[in-house]
């Protein structure tokens, strides 16, 4: 018997009439020395249950395992830590995710086998899955309520009724997990429309909705489907995520606090998506692909009630109080803004050209025809493609179907252009002044993306290259993960005029140092380590690692300007800033700031 079951029109809880009232929070997006304090907070603003999806690409890095399950990937540890809070916790292991995560959280060595149908009954599919529960639910099962834990409710899927309507891959999963021990609730979700419940819904499980807003209709909507049950708001959207180049989204607290009202007026259990949403760290972002491709941020602030940095938002105190009037909230005092560091500048004092340097930091693989990114076995990261052009003079580089997802060219190390999957780009004009010129192509993975039949799209160089249309053959590809920025050698050049500050750019056009890829090192003091945000003005588009923390993306493009470091990332004395820069740099500082900015300039 499940601890969480349901009546005609709500849960009990071990026999006791339950409302839920959860906060999604992802562990994989907090530093897990975080974990606590933001499981306190969700408890602080009257939340009993907090959910998690969970990620399979990175728990199951290599088809045959085996699994993680330390540091940022220890949900053993974040489930002690939610009950130790008093808090349930609704668990969504998908398989897929969505959640604006890379590839839905679908592992790329499984969505890069054209032949396997996703998400379906496809037995590939299938026996994926059961590999990984096999591997999955055995640690998790001292966790479930059955066994005394804090997971009361297990989701099947995710908004399967917007991708497919195989009913039998459905319960191929919920199968899956009763096979294996889980005896808890399932429960489905899905878009609020009859269309979607209903392909999304598995007779027998708890059907559950998704919305934002248009509260009464969607609970209609739910209810019109399941006659009977407790309505529960799966995903109750209280602000949103932003992509590179678009404004930041933000929503009025006042307003997704009427809206949270609705929903406990109605008597209707909720999880508030997201309570916080933490940070998309290193390679970790997703990307939507509807009319063109659009990579998400490094933020996931999602402008939820707690912000990425842990403070209490406009939205915390506003839940709140709504909360209050429905259910008991503790007497402790809100929680207050945690300390920030000073303002401390960073001064970048060496340089190492990435091209230059390219055998210390790549493995390198040679074949005929470019391959993806998959078929190196690139998870994430860069590929740097390299051969010779046939002939000198004018000509028109062609890449067959297009790049995935950015790339840099270079003909003889000279920066000739960039094209973007973003934008359609498929072809550049470029000029070889000598026969044999070498033609450098550095190609980022984005993010995969996440939403849609797009899903598992692949990444690198997507088809044949042709110079004037003669097709470019033998190519060195350098495998760029850059797992371990301590790898980086530090080539010891000194940035020039790294005292004023500024970069002069004294090198010549055509050297790769001028504009090209270069990895920058600093290192700053900190006495006593707190939050910061980095801020990085006059440099173009990259990567960031703080003491080898890889703190993810940044891009002049916006909408976000800083990148979060949490607290624990930093240590008391001596630390180092690491950046990868694309493309150039009219500073040689960064700075650590009090203040984020996520683009709030564009809010709306
Ligand atoms: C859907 C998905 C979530 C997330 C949200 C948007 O509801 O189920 O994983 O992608 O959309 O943030």
């Amino acid at each position: 018997m499940p601890a969480l079951t349901t009546t005609t029109d709500g849960f009990l809880l071990h026999g006791a009439p339950f409302r839920i009232i959860s906060g999604a929070m992802h562990y994989f997006r907090i530093h897990p020395d975080q974990w606590a304090d933001r499981l306190r907070k969700a408890r602080l603003m009257g939340l009993n249950t907090a959910e998690t999806y969970v990620p399979w690409n990175l728990h199951q890095p290599e088809p045959d395992g085996p699994l993680v399950l330390d540091g940022l990937l220890d949900l053993p540890r974040y489930l002690r830590l939610a009950q130790e809070e008093g808090l349930q916790v609704l668990l969504r292991p998908g398989p897929y995710i969505c959640a604006e995560w890379d590839g839905g959280g679908l592992p790329s060595w499984l969505t890069s086998d054209p032949g396997i149908k996703l998400r379906s009954s496809d037995p590939r599919f299938t026996a994926a899955i059961d590999r990984f529960l096999d591997l999955l639910l055995p640690p998790l099962l001292p966790h479930m309520a059955a066994s005394g834990g804090p997971v009361i409710a297990v989701q099947v899927e995710n908004e399967y009724g917007a991708y497919g309507d195989d009913t039998a891959y459905l319960r191929h999963l919920a199968d899956g997990f009763r096979d294996r021990g889980v005896e808890e609730l399932l429960f489905t979700c899905d878009q609020a429309n009859a269309e979607h419940l209903a392909a999304g819904g598995l007779p027998g499980v708890l059907a559950t909705a998704t919305f934002g807003s248009r509260v009464t209709d969607s609970l209609d909507r739910l209810r019109a489907h399941q006659p009977q049950g407790p309505l529960m708001c799966a995903e109750f959207w209280i602000g949103w995520f932003d992509h590179w180049g678009e404004p930041h989204h933000g929503r009025d607290a006042a307003d997704a606090a009427a809206d949270l009202e609705r929903i406990l007026a109605a008597g209707a259990s909720v999880n508030i998506y997201m309570f916080h949403g933490g940070t998309n760290f290193g390679f970790t972002n997703g990307a939507n692909h509807d009319h063109a491709y659009a990579p998400i941020v490094t933020s996931y602030d999602y402008d939820a009630p707690l912000t990425e940095w842990g403070d209490p938002g406009p939205k915390y105190h506003a839940f709140r109080e709504v909360i209050a009037r429905h259910a008991p909230v503790p007497e402790e005092p809100a929680p207050t803004p945690g300390p920030k560091l000073p303002y401390t500048e960073v001064e970048l004092t060496s340089r190492t050209p990435l091209l230059a340097h390219l055998d210390e930091l790549a493995e390198r693989v040679h074949a005929e025809q470019p391959p993806t990114m998959e078929e190196l076995g690139m998870r994430s990261g860069y590929v740097l493609y390299r051969t010779a052009l046939p002939a000198a003079g004018d000509g028109l580089l062609h890449f067959e179907g297009g790049v995935g997802d950015r790339a840099q060219v270079f003909v003889d190390g000279a920066p000739v252009g960039v094209l973007e999957r973003e934008r359609h780009e498929e072809s550049l004009p470029v000029r070889a002044l000598r026969a044999g010129a070498v033609l450098d192509v550095l190609v980022e993975n984005m993010g995969g993306v996440n939403y849609g039949p797009r899903i598992g799209a692949s990444k690198g160089l997507l088809g044949t290259v042709r110079f004037d249309g003669t097709p470019l053959v033998g190519w060195d590809c350098h495998l760029l993960a850059l797992n371990d920025v301590g790898q980086v050698p530090d080539a010891g050049t000194e940035v020039p005029g790294s005292a004023s500050g500024q970069v002069p750019d004294t090198a010549p056009a055509s050297s790769p140092d001028a504009h090209g890829p270069v990895f920058y090192r600093g290192e700053f003091t900190v006495d006593a380590p707190a939050d910061t945000f980095l801020a990085l003005p006059g440099w173009t588009k990259g990567q960031a690692w703080v003491n080898g923390f890889h703190l993810g993306r940044y891009w002049n493009r916006g909408p976000q300007r800083t990148l979060y470091i949490p607290a624990p990332v930093l240590r008391t004395g001596r630390n180092e800033l690491v950046l990868l820069e694309l493309h150039g740099t009219t500073s040689a500082r960064a700075a650590l700031t009090a203040t984020p900015d996520l683009g709030y300039e564009k809010a709306h």
